[in-house]
């Protein structure tokens, strides 16, 4: 089915991470043209994909570098897609959290998608068919124990994406995101491995966790045209735990 991403630019941030990689790779796959932005320089991932993509080291805790990168992408490539993927999981009990560490853990998920969005925004209503994707999480919807500043900083990024999706529809934009149970990546599965990840995965109906390229396809249906009626949805991919 055709997704209409043949030579759409796609701006992932978080790239050189687990689900960031696996989304780079799904979008690739659709003919997409991607920007890939991390702290961690993701050339090397552009440059495996093809020639058509790009690369920036940014700091997504630093606005200015915000502001710049995206106007680099944006002057260079125009924006037609913007994936919000890039985050941080600190993991304290709340009374003993450190407010460097809550700042920045909000910094980076929940303040840097705004900025993202708001500095993209003129090329995405260029675009005419310009989709924001904000990657939230479970811990945004239910309580996980240790997980107060994440969890905040998730919840707050499912209603920044409601509502941008009520304030830039009228430009052709659709703002949605996704929230994923563990995802199998490197880092996940480090504080998910052993009984404990046993224990977890014995309490998701499907019985196990998500894969990072379920979560990129996700996001590559929700930047389609096809997905066009969707907007300020939350996609909750955790194999029906939180129905219970
Ligand atoms: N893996 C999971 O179990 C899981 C579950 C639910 C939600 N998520 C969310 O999915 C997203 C991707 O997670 P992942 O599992 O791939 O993690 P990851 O740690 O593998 O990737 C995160 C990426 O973000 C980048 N990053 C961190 N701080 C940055 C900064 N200041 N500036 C620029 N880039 C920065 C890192 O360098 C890394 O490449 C995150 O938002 C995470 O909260 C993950």
């Amino acid at each position: 089915m055709d997704q209409d991403l043949n030579g759409r630019v796609v701006v992932i941030t978080g790239a050189a991470g687990g689900i960031g990689t696996a989304m780079a790779e799904a979008f690739a796959s659709v003919g997409a043209r991607l920007a890939l932005v991390d702290i961690v320089d993701p050339s090397k991932l552009a440059a495996r994909l093809g020639p058509d993509h790009a690369a920036w080291s940014c700091d997504l805790a630093n606005p200015a570098e915000i502001a710049r990168v995206v106007a680099e992408i944006g002057d260079r490539m125009g924006i037609d897609v913007l994936i919000n993927n890039a985050g941080l999981g600190i993991v304290f009990p709340a009374e003993v959290t450190r407010i460097e560490d809550w700042d920045r853990t909000q910094a980076i998920n929940l303040r840097a998608p705004w900025l993202m969005a708001a500095a993209a925004l003129p090329y995405l209503k260029a675009s005419g068919r310009g989709r924001v994707v904000n990657i939230a999480s479970q811990a945004g919807i239910i309580a996980i124990a240790e997980h107060a500043a994440y969890g905040a900083s998730k919840a707050g990024l499912i209603g920044l994406t409601k509502v941008l999706a009520l304030e830039w529809a009228r430009f052709g934009i659709t703002v949605n995101a996704i929230s994923p149970t563990v995802v199998e990546t490197p880092m996940a599965l480090v504080g998910w491995s052993g009984e404990k990840g046993e224990r977890a995965k014995a309490a998701i109906p499907v019985g196990r966790f998500a894969k990072p390229s379920e979560i990129a396809h996700a996001a590559v249906y929700l930047a389609s045209a096809n997905a066009g009626i969707v907007n300020g949805e939350n996609l909750v991919m955790d194999g029906g735990f939180t129905v219970q």
